[in-house]
């Protein structure tokens, strides 16, 4: 068999990250699992039986993400899988955000995934093969059920950051796809939202049940796959049937 494939993915050390690094490893990929959490990153990772590298960063700081990217190129090698996880919720309509909150949620959700793709970039166009996962969310064309105006629009602009890395990357073998979750089991859902909330939206979801953190990670393995090299640009809904296009 060949060289292991190596991922970067962003906000490993919560539970969808986690879960997406447990379906990377079934598929025999190195992970290099990244969070500015420290503490729970090498709480997770020491959990993790497979081959998997700790690495602290705030996604947010460009100076920070370009350290990291070159150490890890330097240490481990290029980053084949870049999974753009990490992310901020909040729930505040637009007359209840402030600036501050505003640059805050955007600087983690969107500018963390233009910074992080133009490091990695370089090197998969070098090797004429790559892969860039962006997580997304319903909130950006439901306008936020139960998210803010920031986050809403800080997804849909992860959306538009996708079609534009896609188009300019398809032809050097690099794919660039979003997935948009809705309501995984995840303290986002299962601790910030109130048990009201919970009912209303189990009525609301046609499916019936909220998603399953093993159910996110497997778009994320279907995408990292070779055999999905011909799909980019692409935003995948996982939202139990709560909005078809
Ligand atoms: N949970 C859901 O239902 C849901 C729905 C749609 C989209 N999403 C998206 O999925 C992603 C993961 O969500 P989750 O529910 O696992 O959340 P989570 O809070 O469990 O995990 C997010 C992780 O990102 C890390 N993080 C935050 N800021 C960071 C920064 N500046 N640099 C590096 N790491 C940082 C946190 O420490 C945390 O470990 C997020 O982008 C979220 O917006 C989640």
């Amino acid at each position: 068999m060949g060289e292991k494939r190596i991922a970067l993915v962003t906000g490993s050390a919560g539970v969808l990250g986690l879960a997406a690094v447990r379906g990377l490893l079934e598929d025999r990929i190195k992970v290099i699992m990244a969070d500015i959490d420290g503490t729970k990153l090498f709480r997770s990772s020491a959990d993790i039986d497979g081959d998997t590298h700790p690495v602290v960063f705030d996604v947010g700081d460009a100076q920070q993400v370009f350290e990291a990217v070159s150490t890890i190129k330097e240490e481990i090698g290029d980053i084949d899988i870049l999974v753009n996880n990490a992310g901020i919720l909040s729930t505040n309509k637009s007359s209840a955000t402030t600036p501050e909150e505003w640059q805050r949620v955007l600087r983690v959700n969107l500018d963390g995934a233009f910074y992080l793709s133009k490091e990695v970039i370089p090197g998969m166009k070098k090797k004429g093969w790559g892969r860039i996962i962006n997580v997304c969310s319903l909130a950006a064309k439901s306008g936020g059920i139960t998210a803010g105006t920031a986050y809403s629009t800080s997804k849909g602009a992860l959306m538009s950051l996708t079609f534009s890395l896609a188009a300019e990357t398809a032809a050097f073998g690099i794919t660039v796809n979003g997935i948009a979750p809705a309501y995984v089991k995840t303290p986002m859902v299962m601790e910030q939202l109130t048990e009201k909330q919970r009912r209303d939206l189990l009525k609301m979801i046609p499916v019936g049940r909220f998603c399953e953190p093993e159910e996110f990670a497997y778009v994320v393995r279907f995408l990292a796959n070779p055999f999905a090299g011909f799909i980019t640009g692409e935003i995948i809904d996982q939202n139990g049937g709560l909005r078809f296009d």
